[in-house]
């Protein structure tokens, strides 16, 4: 029975269930489809194994415009198409794994004198992403790694930067866009395995990530004392940075399952405060029509206290001395509107074990603003879902161990 409720617990750590809620849609604009030109709605006429939708001959990826909420190619124009294996209609695409059909009007297209429905386009299997190390240096012993597709002529079309450290195996950023569209991303795409993409060498992450497995390291850390802080709705998940939800297509959500884009997250404070943050950000970039850089990072070593009352700092990886895949403190949320230059860290406490003590003591790292912030709409004082302050982006990355960033903000963005 014990083992079965475990594997049971395991399953529910391993699907890490956050579920987003769907909220008010963006209304589309029901004259936009009978307009001259192609539309695509990405919720209702993407045929999955999608290919990646791009402006014809660059590295972009071709985005809904934002009134409309659609995909608008204007007639006689192009859109250019790519599959990382080859389209699914192989004998009229000839195994071709670009193509680069012409609208003709509403979901018709043409290409080389014959004409295709949209939905004739479909991939003979999901585009793989690939995680391509860069030498720049983003923080002390870190490295920018670049997620997206490779794309014929050389091209990279770039889903997210991700800042990770290899020596403590952690990351301290992802940074990607968000778009006025952005809340109408693709809804049906399911969660897919979270991949090692080259980093995390000779471990099993998904092993690391069971409850089963974190008892026992917490066991080393606390010397034996752990069971109180475990629990069916507290135990470490995989903890996105950058959301599956916070991309528009499905082939992009698939990017966000690299485990460098993830760090050790109560699962209450994942549901909880994080899944607020998440949903409210993109709710009033999409209601101002705001294009936004996000850093969504994770910082600090939390800690708990070992069967003598001292704090232990928490490691997923514990080998010897070596200590690796720290639970952070917090995680945040660098929101900066593009034109004006705005912007707001939005904060929350990855410790549902904490007193109100020790929360000011450690964990409220910079001046709180949230009262100011009267978008954000938050329950903020439950510290088993995730305490929630927010800062000006200066006086957050002021602290110790902040990534080096090239930010400059104007006021706060309010
Ligand atoms: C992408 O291209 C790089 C070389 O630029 C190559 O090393 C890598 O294997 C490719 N990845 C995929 C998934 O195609
Ligand atoms: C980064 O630097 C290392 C060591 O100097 C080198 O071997 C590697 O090729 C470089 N990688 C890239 C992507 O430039
Ligand atoms: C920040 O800017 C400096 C100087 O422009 C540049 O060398 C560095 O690569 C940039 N860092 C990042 C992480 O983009
Ligand atoms: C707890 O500490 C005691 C005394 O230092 C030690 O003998 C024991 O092995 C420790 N237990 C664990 C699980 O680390
Ligand atoms: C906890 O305290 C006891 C009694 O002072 C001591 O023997 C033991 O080594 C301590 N354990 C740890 C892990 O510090
Ligand atoms: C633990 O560290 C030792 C020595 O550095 C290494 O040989 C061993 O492979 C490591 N074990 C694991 C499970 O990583």
């Amino acid at each position: 029975m014990r083992e079965l409720i475990l594997f049971l617990i395991q399953i529910i750590a391993f699907s890490s269930a956050r579920v987003h809620l769907s909220t008010t849609e963006i209304p589309l604009n029901k004259n936009q489809e009978s307009n001259e030109g192609c539309t695509i709605n990405i919720n209702k006429d993407l045929v999955e194994p999608q290919p990646l939708f791009i402006v014809p001959k660059t590295s972009s990826f071709w985005y809904p415009n934002e009134n409309s909420g659609l995909i608008e190619i204007p007639s006689g124009q192009q859109i250019e198409l790519f599959c990382a294996d080859t389209f699914e209609n192989t004998d009229s695409f000839q195994r071709k794994r670009q193509l680069l059909p012409t609208c003709v009007q509403g979901k018709t297209y043409q290409l080389k004198g014959e004409k295709y429905q949209l939905d004739e386009f479909t991939c003979k299997s999901h585009s793989r992403y690939y995680v391509k190390r860069t030498n720049t240096t983003c923080a002390e012993d870190s490295l920018l790694a670049q997620v997206g597709f490779n794309v014929t002529n050389g091209r990279f079309l770039k889903t997210m930067e991700i800042c990770h450290n290899e020596k403590r195996q952690m990351t301290h950023y992802s940074h990607y866009q968000l778009y006025p569209t952005s809340y109408n991303y693709q809804k049906s795409t399911g969660r897919i395995g979270f991949s090692k993409t080259g980093f995390y060498k000779g471990k099993d992450v998904n092993h690391l990530y069971t409850m089963n497995q974190q008892k026992k390291v917490f066991g080393k850390l606390l010397n034996d004392s752990y069971d109180n802080f475990f629990s069916k709705k507290q135990f470490l998940s995989r903890g996105h940075l950058s959301a599956k939800s916070d991309h528009i297509f499905g082939s992009q959500q698939r990017t966000t399952f690299t485990f460098i884009n993830a760090a050790p997250q109560w699962q209450g404070f994942n549901d909880g405060t994080w899944n607020t943050i998440e949903n409210e950000v993109k709710r009033f970039v999409s209601k101002k029509k705001l294009t936004v850089d996000c850093y969504t990072g994770a910082w600090g070593v939390s800690s708990l206290p070992d069967v003598n009352g001292t704090m232990k700092e928490l490691f997923l990886s514990v080998n010897g001395t070596n200590k690796q895949i720290p639970v952070p403190k917090l995680f945040y949320k660098i929101v900066i509107d593009v034109e004006s230059n705005n912007g707001v860290a939005l904060v929350g406490v990855n410790n549902p074990h904490l007193t109100q003590a020790q929360l000011k003591e450690d964990y409220i790292i910079c001046d709180d603003v949230s009262e100011e912030i009267s978008w954000m709409k938050m329950k903020r004082n439950n510290i088993a879902k995730g305490f929630y302050y927010a800062c000006e982006v200066q006086d957050f990355l002021s602290n110790d161990d902040m990534p080096k960033m090239n930010l400059t903000v104007n006021r706060l963005l309010v």
